[in-house]
């Protein structure tokens, strides 16, 4: 198949992206797929009532047909088609977090496809808050089912150039809207039992839903790397983000941590291992390795959040044998971090002091 191309500028008056979207919206209409970007991650859309149009996502990334879809709206009200006995809590968070990075677990209507939601009778809703997200749902006329748009088990796509390397070929249309703002996917939050649950952490964090429900707990299966405590969300459970070379996370004390990496690095390379180096701006110049890759400021999470997806693909096109990286520990976006930091290093983790 031939992948089309169009790019839009999300700085554009709202109506100008409405009309330069309309291509991409009529393939959605016509069951096509189109990968698009949001303030997360790139997403891979199709209609959402449409099982063939989902069944054809399914394909073109390679996800096993048990892990559900987000379903992208363009307004609060749509909620109510999507879900069946919406709770008042599903209504404090949208009004709070919407449009934006969250995304609510609620019961489905009869009408959602059990090829969107995996065969589950919840469904996981989202109204982001990316312009050119919003012009193809309301230009498509359609609810759009949208996973990420990478390779099941590759790192999530935050550039439109990470979308051609995993979907090209695959798929009608990449709309490339340049990099996505928060680069982690969105918080999602089970409200189908009697206190909600965070499934995936993201962006709005703990104290952040606390803040409105005062009840939500963290599911216990998001950190623990043991198999006995299954995670809530299907796509939780498979491996994830995972770089093509081995990856193993450093902890400790800042002096700990470099002397570590730089021990295991020296003795690799000596062996002719090509070495990557996850790093942050206060340490990235004490490291020796081959490819160093500095993410940010420790006090700057946003940054380190944006880059991490992008950090991890590099090093797969620059074909490193191993990659040490610092951990991230902390109670807000830190969380996510790692989160997926963890997943892409299969848990692995040393402690340096
Ligand atoms: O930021 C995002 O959420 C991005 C953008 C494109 O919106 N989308 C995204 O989708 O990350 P995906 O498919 O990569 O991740 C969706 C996660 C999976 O872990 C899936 O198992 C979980 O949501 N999920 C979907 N529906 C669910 C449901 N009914 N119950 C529990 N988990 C669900
Ligand atoms: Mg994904």
């Amino acid at each position: 198949m031939d992948t089309g191309f169009i790019k839009i500028d999300p700085g554009l008056d709202y109506e100008k992206i409405c009309e330069q979207i309309e291509p991409a919206a009529r393939i959605i209409a016509e069951g096509g797929l189109v990968a698009f970007p949001t303030e997360t991650v790139y997403g891979l859309g199709a209609n959402a009532l449409n099982e063939d149009a989902a069944k054809k996502i399914y394909a073109a990334k390679g996800r096993p047909s048990d892990n559900p879809l987000i379903i992208h709206i363009a307004d609060i009200d749509s909620l109510y088609e999507i879900g069946k006995d919406v709770p008042d809590a599903a209504i404090k968070l949208a009004k709070a977090f919407w449009p934006g990075p969250l995304t609510m677990i609620v019961n489905k209507k009869d009408n959602i496809p059990y090829t969107t939601t995996g065969g589950l009778d919840t469904v996981a809703v989202r109204f982001p808050s990316h312009p050119v997200a919003r012009a193809l749902i309301q230009k498509s006329g359609c609810f759009i089912a949208a996973p990420s748009a990478n390779t099941s088990g590759r790192p999530s796509p935050t550039l439109a150039k990470h979308v051609t390397e995993d979907m090209n070929g695959k798929i009608e249309m990449i709309v490339d809207g340049g990099e996505c703002n928060i680069g982690l996917e969105s918080t999602i939050v089970d409200l189908t039992d009697s206190k909600p649950v965070i499934l995936r952490p993201g962006y709005i964090t703990l104290p952040m839903i606390k803040n409105l429900l005062s009840e939500c707990e963290v599911d216990p299966g998001i950190i623990a790397a043991d198999s006995l405590k299954k995670p809530k969300a299907p796509g939780m459970k498979y491996k994830h983000y995972a770089p093509k070379a081995e990856l193993t996370v450093v902890d400790g004390s800042e002096d700990a941590v470099v002397e570590t990496i730089n021990r295991l690095s020296d003795e690799l390379r000596k062996n002719g291992k090509k070495v990557g180096i996850i790093a942050t701006e206060s340490t990235i110049g004490r490291y020796r390795g081959d490819i160093l890759e500095n993410i940010g400021s420790r006090d700057d999470e946003e940054t380190i959040a944006r880059n991490l997806f992008a950090v991890l693909r590099d090093f797969d096109e620059k074909n490193v044998d191993r990659i040490f990286s610092e951990s991230f520990e902390s109670p807000n976006v830190g969380q996510a971090i790692m989160n997926r930091l963890l997943k892409a290093a299969g848990h692995k983790v040393i402690k340096a002091d």
